[in-house]
C-alpha cells in the first residue's frame, strides 16, 4: 500500500496484490500492483479503483482516509474500464456512499450495469468531453477502445499533464522503492521491462492492432507524464515506454527481437536429448534464447517469451496418434494471443506412427498462424549423432536467418 503526491493536488493510492493469479490464469511472480488515483479541484474525483478481491477495497479506503479525503466528499468516480481489477471495488464503495456520479464511456455504461448496478447515477463522455473539478483542474477523456476492454478510456488532466491510462502502459512487478520510473536506474528498468512484457503479451497482446490506434489518440494530448492503473509511472521515460508499447504491438505479427524460445516437451527423455544438443548450438551462437519445457512452465511465462521472440524451436514427441499434449495446448494459448509471422523449426521423436507433426500442421493452419517452417526432424525412438548432426544444422539456420534478418533492419 503506497500514497504518493503524483503533481499538485493529483495523488496516487497504489494496492499491491500478490498470490493470485490475474484474470483467474496468469501467474504474477512479482505481482502487480493496482493504482487508483484522485483528483482534487474544488470538487475530488476518484480515477479507476482497485478490485473487489478480500480485503483490497478497504486497502484503498485506508489510503483515502490517510489523505484526509472522506469518501463521501467523492463527487465523481471516473471509470477508464470496467474490468473488475479496477472498478470490483464498487460494491463495497456503494455501501458506504451513495451520491456520487460515474464517469465512464457509453460501452462502460453498459458493462456498468451488467456487472455491477443498473441505478447508479451515470455520465456518459465521449473524446475531447471535459469535466471540470474547479480550481484549475480539468478532466478530459480519450476512448481507447480494446486496451483491453471495448469500453476503455484514458483520462487527462490538463493543468498537471498526468494522463491517467488505466490498462494502456501498464506491467506486472511490484516496485517497492518508489512510484516514479525517474526514481530508478536504467539497470532496474531494464529488468522490469520482463514485468512489462509479461503484462503486455498475457493481457494486451491479443488487443495488438488497436494499441497504435490508442497511442494516435494520447499523442494529441500534452502529457507530461504517464500514470497507469498497473506498475510505475512514466516521467522521465514517457516517451520510451509509448514506443515500447508500439514495438510489443509489432511483435505480435512476427516483427520481433533476433531471440528464439525453445519449447519442448518429453516423457522419456528421447525429445529431451535431442533438445540438449539444441540448446549446446544456441549457447555457442552466442543469440538470446529461452528455454521452457511444457507443462512445467506456466502460459504466461511461455508467452512472454514468445513474445519477443522471432523464431522458435517446438520439440515434442508423437503421444497417442498425435502430439504430446502440453505442447498442443501450449500452441493453442500462444496462437489465440495470435503470435503470428514466426520462424519455426520443429523436432521430436516417435514410436510407431509419428502423428505430432500432423497435429502441429493443424493447429497451424486453423489458428492462420502464418509462421514459415524449416524442414522437421522427426526420429525413431532414441535420436542418433546423425539426428544430432541435422538438428545442429537446422538450429544454425534458424540462427542464420534472423542474425541476416536484424542486419538488414
Ligand atoms: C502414452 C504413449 C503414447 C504414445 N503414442 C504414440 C503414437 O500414437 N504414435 C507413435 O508413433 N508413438 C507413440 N508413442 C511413442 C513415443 O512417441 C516414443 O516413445 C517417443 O520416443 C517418446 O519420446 P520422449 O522420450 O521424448 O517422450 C507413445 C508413447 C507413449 C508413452
Ligand atoms: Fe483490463
Ligand atoms: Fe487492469
Amino acid at each position: 500500500m503506497r500514497l504518493t503526491e503524483i503533481a499538485h493536488g493529483v495523488h496516487q493510492l497504489s494496492v499491491n496484490v500478490e498470490n493470485i493469479l490475474f484474470e483467474g490464469l496468469w501467474e504474477m511472480p512479482k505481482g502487480v500492483s493496482i493504482n487508483s488515483y484522485v483528483v482534487k479541484g474544488d470538487e475530488v474525483a476518484l480515477i479507476d479503483g482497485v478490485c473487489g478481491w478480500d480485503g483490497v477495497p478497504e486497502s484503498l479506503f485506508e489510503l483515502l482516509d490517510q489523505l484526509n479525503v472522506p469518501i463521501k466528499s467523492i463527487k465523481y468516480v471516473v471509470l477508464n474500464h470496467l474490468e473488475p481489477d479496477h472498478a470490483g471495488f464498487l460494491d463495497a464503495f456503494k455501501q458506504i456512499h451513495s451520491d456520487f456520479e460515474v464517469i465512464c464511456t457509453a460501452k462502460g455504461a453498459e458493462l456498468l450495469t451488467a456487472f455491477y448496478d443498473a441505478h447508479l447515477k451515470v455520465r456518459i463522455v465521449k473524446d475531447d468531453d471535459m469535466l471540470n473539478l474547479g480550481g484549475g483542474k480539468v478532466l478530459s477523456f480519450k476512448e481507447i477502445p480494446h486496451v483491453h476492454w471495448p469500453d476503455a478510456m484514458v483520462s487527462f488532466e490538463s493543468q498537471t499533464g498526468v494522463l491517467f491510462s488505466c490498462d494502456a502502459f501498464g506491467s506486472f512487478g511490484i516496485m517497492e522503492k518508489s512510484a516514479f520510473d525517474d526514481d530508478y536506474t536504467d539497470a532496474e528498468i531494464e529488468a522490469y521491462e520482463k514485468e512489462t512484457i509479461r503484462y503486455y503479451s498475457n493481457i494486451i497482446g491479443a488487443f495488438s492492432p488497436f494499441v497504435p490506434k490508442a497511442v494516435n489518440q494520447i499523442n494529441r494530448l500534452a502529457v507530461r507524464m504517464i500514470a497507469p492503473g498497473h506498475g510505475l509511472i512514466w516521467r522521465k521515460r514517457k516517451d520510451k515506454i509509448v514506443a515500447d508499447y508500439l514495438d510489443y504491438a509489432c511483435y505480435q505479427k512476427g516483427i520481433a527481437r533476433p531471440e528464439i524460445t525453445l519449447l519442448w516437451g518429453s516423457m522419456y527423455n528421447n525429445t529431451g536429448a535431442a533438445v540438449q544438443v539444441a540448446i549446446e548450438t544456441l549457447e555457442a551462437s552466442g543469440i538470446t534464447y529461452h528455454v521452457h519445457q511444457v507443462p512445467e512452465t506456466p502460459w504466461g511465462e511461455l508467452l512472454t517469451s514468445v513474445w519477443t521472440s522471432s523464431a522458435l524451436i517446438l520439440a515434442m514427441p508423437t503421444y497417442e496418434y498425435k502430439m504430446f499434449p502440453p505442447m498442443a495446448a501450449a500452441l493453442e494459448e500462444i496462437g489465440k494471443k495470435k503470435a503470428h509471422g514466426r520462424k519455426v523449426f520443429r523436432m521430436g521423436s516417435y514410436g510407431w506412427s509419428g502423428g505430432a507433426q500432423k497435429e502441429l500442421d493443424e493447429i497451424h493452419d486453423r489458428l492462420r498462424l502464418n509462421w514459415s517452417f524449416l524442414p522437421p526432424h522427426e526420429f525413431k525412438g532414441k535420436p542418433l549423432e546423425t539426428d544430432f548432426e541435422i538438428i545442429r544444422e537446422r538450429v544454425l539456420e534458424l540462427i542464420e536467418s534472423l542474425k541476416s534478418e536484424n542486419s538488414k533492419k
